[in-house]
């Protein structure tokens, strides 16, 4: 019989063992390659998700068609679930509430709280002992002038909630640049500095500033780690991974990430010590920024399985996906070790008719995975392809002749 468990803080829960049905809020593809790796292990699968044919629908159990904001539906997947897990972080922190009252939600709120909030997110890493660019809270115009006062330009301010693929942000050189990003923050209306107490998601007290400053670092390489922890505080990470981005959007990962054996191992280590400090459950993304002078900052955090990750899936002997399942259900954490070097391509929207016409011309070592998603828009997250090679820069120069994509 599948165990229900008490909360972490009483005692270590047992393991929640395969069989199980493991309840997911979201339905994208991040869910549907967790339930694709639990169902493998024995697990059961309901999704939560507004979309009828979403990605983790498709390949679920069950999936419940609903708004997140429906107390039924809610009732519903806290009815069906052993366990509850989000595969996005901008889940309404009252809906988590009540299904912890409810269900078993072993990721708790505290760490959406955290992570959906970049200075709450600075704070909690800066705690756990970790280094992040030089910041300044920003709610007023004022404030903004005093950040770059302090900071000295160029200074990236960022909307401190909602934020993914580069928006919200603006990239301040000059300070031109400081009263234009101010007046364009005034009239849009699309991100307001003021709170609405409507959305959960948004800061808890109207005193909480809307923006962040941070101090343009101008970083020698982006880097993440995926690290896992279970609630019986068991830690593993995944080896570093280099990450390059296009139009802000993550576009290859590179692994092993062309540092230093010391770098990536102390990369692994600051994930560990953020990992330990937010009694993190199952698996989160750690990205950071390499300085020329070896210094690592941690740029953002997010508590599920990170596209920076996917290379897991066919070069690890265990998948980001399978170690959340893991994470959460409090079984023991599997093996990271990397099998193969790797690199991991996004497929975006305009990506799919070429990697399909292409496909035949792939080296038998590339392995593709599609998210089935029925629209392919510009940008849009559709699927990767692992390249894995006999190092990272073959992969690279395989990619290169694919002709798909600017390496
Ligand atoms: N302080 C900074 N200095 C230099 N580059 C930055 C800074 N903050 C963000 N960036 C660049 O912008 C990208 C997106 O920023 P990030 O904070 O990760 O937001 P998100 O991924 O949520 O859009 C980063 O991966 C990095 O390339
Ligand atoms: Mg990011």
């Amino acid at each position: 019989m599948p165990v229900n468990n008490k909360n972490e803080n009483q005692h270590p829960p047992l393991p929640i063992l395969p069989g199980s049905t493991v309840g997911i809020l979201g339905g994208g593809q991040l869910g549907r390659m967790m339930i694709l790796d639990g169902r493998k292990m024995g697990y059961k699968f309901v999704t939560l998700d507004p979309a009828e044919d979403c990605p983790a629908g498709q390949v679920s159990d069950i999936q419940i068609v609903s708004e997140y904001s429906s107390i039924q539906a809610a009732e519903q997947l806290a009815r069906r679930s052993q366990v509850i897990t989000y595969e996005f972080e901008n889940v309404d922190a009252k809906m988590t509430q009540f299904l912890q009252e409810r269900s078993y939600v072993p990721q708790g709120s505290e760490l959406l709280h955290t992570t959906q909030h970049r200075l709450r997110e600075k704070v909690a890493i800066e705690k756990a002992g970790v280094q992040v660019a030089p910041y300044f809270p920003v709610g007023t115009e004022q404030e903004l002038h005093d950040g770059v006062d302090k900071l000295g330009l160029p200074c990236v301010l960022k909307t401190c909630t909602g934020g993914y693929d580069g928006k919200g942000q603006w990239l301040l050189k000059t300070t031109q640049d400081v009263a234009a990003a101010w007046s364009e923050i005034q009239t849009s209306g699309a991100v307001q500095p003021a709170v609405d107490s409507s959305d959960s998601t948004a800061n808890d007290s109207p005193t909480e500033p809307g923006f962040i400053l941070e101090k343009f670092v101008p970083f020698e390489r982006e880097l993440s780690v995926i690290v896992a922890r279970n609630p019986s505080g068991e830690i593993k990470t995944f080896p570093t991974a280099e990450n390059i981005h296009k139009n802000h959007i993550l576009h290859l990962s590179i692994v092993p990430a062309r540092v230093s054996k010391e770098v990536s191992e102390r990369a692994r280590s600051l994930a560990e010590s953020i990992a330990a400090s937010l009694e993190l459950a199952g698996v989160m993304g750690v990205e950071m920024f390499l300085m020329e002078n070896g210094e690592l900052f941690v740029n953002e955090l997010a508590p599920r399985p990170h596209n920076s990750g996917h290379y897991t899936l066919d070069a690890c002997v265990t998948s980001q996906f399978e170690q959340h399942i893991r994470g959460i259900c409090n079984l023991p954490l599997g093996s990271t070790e990397l099998l193969s070097p790797v690199v991991m391509v996004n497929i975006l929207g305009q990506d799919v008719a070429p990697v399909l016409a292409q496909l035949h011309t792939f080296p038998d070592t590339v392995k593709l995975h599609l998210y089935d998603k029925s629209e392919a828009r510009v940008n849009r997250k559709m699927g990767h392809i692992n390249v894995m090679a006999k190092d990272t820069d073959e992969a690279l120069h395989q990619i290169a002749q694919f002709g798909i994509w600017d390496v």
